[in-house]
Order: structure tokens, then C-alpha cells, then sequence
């Protein structure tokens, strides 16, 4: 009971304080400072005790309303991105859309789940799949739309998943997927046909090296090695060499109060992965703790946390630009008890500040599951679970190609 009343303060606190503060563009950046570094990959449990005991101060649920330590910025009423109408093709019809990524040559490709949904019945409580009976999803899962004309330029992915979660296309425009009903992680040749990779075991959970538990993202270097978050009961991120073998995880579970700030490496669903690769950096969405937790991406070390009051306490995903010194476009979600603008984000690492916000019409969405961003920043897509939507944003002033 006394857990229940404070979990209802907290929220009611950072609600209120997400109203009397208005829409200002704020942002906390957090950086572990070098001499408490935690060294060594994260991977045990004596570790995790050892790093709890390094929180700093900023971190305890006090972090949303520390007088004094906060930038309150002045919001910019001009968000910059415009919704493009009519993209794509409206004849086109998609399900819950759970993940959208640029290909190499500037098509938009979005991963679907056709006639699924994920509700109660989908999962038993060991996290085992429980409808395996309906059989594979039999539309095409994946949706390769051309940028400009939005018209449809291939799909495939039918008759092979069954709850579509992340997807991403890597520089040699392979396709990485993860089915959270599958628990598996697979690398297809563009165009779909034969895995080029599968890992962990199919419609099996679990939590080692070849097993994993409805994963949520991948991110790829250029030279191969490939991220997976592995995701909503593991609370992990796993580091493999381009073949597919393990190299590293870290991550521990830190399924707590709403609101609550947890120290680096912790996380509550790490749902989508940002590879900043000129600033040597992987970036999660650690979506239940309302943070941005970003990584050394050789090592593992811990860099950076973002997260702003109106940001909130749910981040959905997370995209990288290199554009001007770095720009992290972010959407979150939706409160729990309602309240908060539900929004892309787009933040600059140079200044570390929240610098724009940007949504139809500047109505805010409903339910956004994923973010692509082109490399010069200009172009942003965001899909949504619900309704049915992939969205085009465009920079005013800038040249579209
Ligand atoms: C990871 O690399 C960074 C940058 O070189 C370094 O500062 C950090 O100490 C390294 N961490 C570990 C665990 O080796
Ligand atoms: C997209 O369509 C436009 C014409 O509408 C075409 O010029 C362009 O080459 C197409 N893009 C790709 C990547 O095929
Ligand atoms: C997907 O649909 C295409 C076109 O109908 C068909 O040729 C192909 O065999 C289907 N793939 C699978 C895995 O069923
Ligand atoms: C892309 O292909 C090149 C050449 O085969 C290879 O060196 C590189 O590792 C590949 N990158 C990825 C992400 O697979």
C-alpha cells in the first residue's frame, strides 16, 4: 500500500510539474565523471551492487524537481519540421506499425504486424508466445516505400513473423529484424528470401548467449559488429561480432516506481537502439525510465543520460544525425494518467539541449513506436502502433533530394 501511494505521488508530482513548467525545452545530461567510471563490462551482479553504490547525487527521485540543476530553456515556437500530407500512397494498408529505417538509397522501409495485434492474450506469463496456432502474419511485413513519391517499391516478410518489433537497415542495405514472439534476432538480404543470420531459438525465451527474450532492437557498425536490446525481460544489451558471435552485454533490471531516476546500465525496457558512430556512442531508449542512456560503443562504458521533463517518463525511440555536431531525434509516449505532449524531439549534442519539438500538425501523436532520421538531419519518419500511420517530416528551408 505504502509502495502504491508513493508511486501515485511521484506521478502526480512530475505531472504537475510537467504543467506549471509548461512547454519549455530542458534537458539533464548526466555524464560519469572519469574517476567514477565503473571499469569492466558490466556482467554480474557484484557489479551491479558496486554501481548502485556509485549513484551521484543528481540521481533519487528528487532529479525531475532539483531547484538549480536544470536548463529551462525558452522554448522555440518554430519545431522547424512540417508534416508532409498525403505520404505515402493512401491506398497502401498497414497494422501497427512498430519500426521504420532509411535504406542506403533513401527508401523507407516500415515493419508492420498486418492483422496482429499485442494484447493481454498474446503472451502467457513466462513470456512464451501464445498464438502460435494463428500461424505466421500472411501479408508482407516489410514495406519499402520510395521517400519522395511514397509509393510502394517492394514488400516481402509474409508467412515468416508473427509480432514484428524492430527493424533496421545496415550500410550495405541488409535488413535486421527482431519478432518478439519469435524471440529472435535475423539479418536479411535486401529484398527478404533466406536469413543471412538467425539468432536464438524460435518461440523459445531465455537469457544467455544464444537465447533471448522479446528483443526490441538492432543497431549496426559499419565494420559488421551489431547491437541487439534484448528487451522487454532481460533488460540487456548484447555487442556481436559481424558473424553473430557474443562478444559483451551489460544491463541490469530496474523495473521500479514510475519516475524514480536510475543510475547508468539499468534499465526498464530498452526499446530501440541509435548508433552515433563519429562520436564512438550507442544509444538506448531506456523506455520505462524516460531516458536516453548512451555507451561507449567499443567497451560498453557508460557516457551520457539525457532526459527532460518534457520528454517525460516514457522514451519510445531513439535516431541519430551526425548533422550540426549531432542531433538525437527522439518520440516518447504516452503517461500513464494522461498529460504531457506526445512528440518528436530533437536534441543536439553539441549543446545538449532539447531543440525542438515537432508532431502533425504540432497535435502531438497517439501511440509513436519508432523514429528514422536521413543523415543530414532534414528528413525525419515516425510510425505509430495506433493509429496506423507512418509520417513524413521535412525541415522548412532545406533542399529535399
Ligand atoms: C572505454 O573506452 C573509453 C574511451 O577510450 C575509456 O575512457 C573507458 O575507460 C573505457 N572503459 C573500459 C571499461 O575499458
Ligand atoms: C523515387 O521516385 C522518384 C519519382 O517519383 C524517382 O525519381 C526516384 O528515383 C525514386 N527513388 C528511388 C530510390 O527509387
Ligand atoms: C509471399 O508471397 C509471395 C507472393 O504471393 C509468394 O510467392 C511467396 O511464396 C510468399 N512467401 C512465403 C514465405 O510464403
Ligand atoms: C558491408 O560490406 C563490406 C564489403 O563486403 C564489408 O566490409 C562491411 O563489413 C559490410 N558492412 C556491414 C554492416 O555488413
Amino acid at each position: 500500500m505504502t509502495h502504491y501511494l508513493g508511486l501515485v505521488l511521484a506521478i502526480t508530482l512530475s505531472s504537475v510539474h510537467l504543467s506549471s513548467t509548461g512547454y519549455q525545452h530542458d534537458l539533464k545530461r548526466f555524464v560519469w565523471s572519469s574517476g567514477k567510471d565503473p571499469d569492466g563490462i558490466f556482467n554480474s551482479d557484484a557489479k551491479a551492487a558496486s554501481l548502485a553504490n556509485l549513484e551521484p547525487p543528481d540521481f533519487g527521485n528528487k532529479a525531475w524537481t532539483y531547484e538549480g540543476k536544470e536548463k529551462l530553456l525558452k522554448s522555440s515556437k518554430n519545431t522547424g519540421f512540417s508534416v508532409v500530407e498525403s505520404w505515402p500512397d493512401a491506398s497502401k494498408k498497414l497494422g501497427q506499425l512498430s519500426a521504420v529505417s532509411f535504406d542506403v538509397d533513401g527508401n523507407i522501409v516500415v515493419f508492420h504486424r498486418g492483422d496482429r495485434i499485442w494484447d493481454g492474450n498474446t503472451f502467457l506469463t513466462n513470456n512464451v508466445y501464445n498464438q502460435r496456432i494463428l500461424g505466421p502474419i500472411s501479408q508482407p511485413t516489410v514495406v519499402v516505400f520510395n521517400g519522395s513519391s511514397g509509393l510502394v517499391v517492394e514488400e516481402w516478410g509474409n508467412n515468416t513473423f508473427y509480432l514484428p518489433h524492430g527493424l533496421t537497415v545496415d550500410m550495405n542495405n541488409s535488413v535486421w529484424v527482431t519478432d518478439v514472439a519469435l524471440h529472435q534476432v535475423l539479418k536479411f538480404p535486401q529484398g527478404g528470401g533466406t536469413p543471412l543470420l538467425t539468432l536464438g531459438v524460435a518461440f523459445v525465451p531465455g537469457n544467455d548467449d544464444d537465447h533471448f527474450c522479446k528483443p526490441t532492437a538492432v543497431a549496426v557498425m559499419s565494420a559488421g559488429d551489431f547491437f541487439v536490446s534484448d528487451g522487454y525481460c532481460n533488460t540487456r544489451i548484447i555487442k556481436f561480432n559481424r558473424d553473430g558471435k557474443f562478444l559483451m552485454q551489460w544491463g541490469r533490471n530496474s523495473f521500479q516506481a514510475y519516475g524514480v531516476r536510475m543510475p547508468p546500465y539499468e534499465f526498464s525496457v530498452p526499446h530501440a537502439l541509435a548508433l552515433a558512430e563519429d562520436k564512438e556512442m550507442l544509444c538506448v531508449a531506456d523506455r520505462e525510465n524516460g531516458r536516453i542512456q548512451c555507451f561507449n560503443c567499443h567497451n560498453g562504458s557508460f557516457i551520457v543520460q539525457l532526459h527532460s521533463h518534457e520528454m517525460g517518463s516514457r522514451i519510445f525511440s531513439v535516431a541519430y544525425s551526425p548533422a550540426q555536431g549531432g542531433l538525437l531525434i527522439v518520440v516518447n509516449g504516452p503517461e500513464f494518467l494522461g498529460g504531457g505532449l506526445v512528440s518528436g524531439f530533437v536534441i543536439s549534442l553539441r549543446s545538449n539541449q532539447v531543440m525542438e519539438a515537432f508532431s502533425p500538425n504540432g497535435q502531438g501523436f497517439s501511440n509513436p513506436h519508432d523514429v528514422a532520421v536521413n543523415k543530414d538531419g532534414s528528413q525525419v519518419y515516425v510510425v505509430e502502433l495506433d493509429p496506423y500511420k507512418v509520417w513524413k517530416f521535412v525541415k522548412a528551408g532545406v533542399h529535399q533530394h
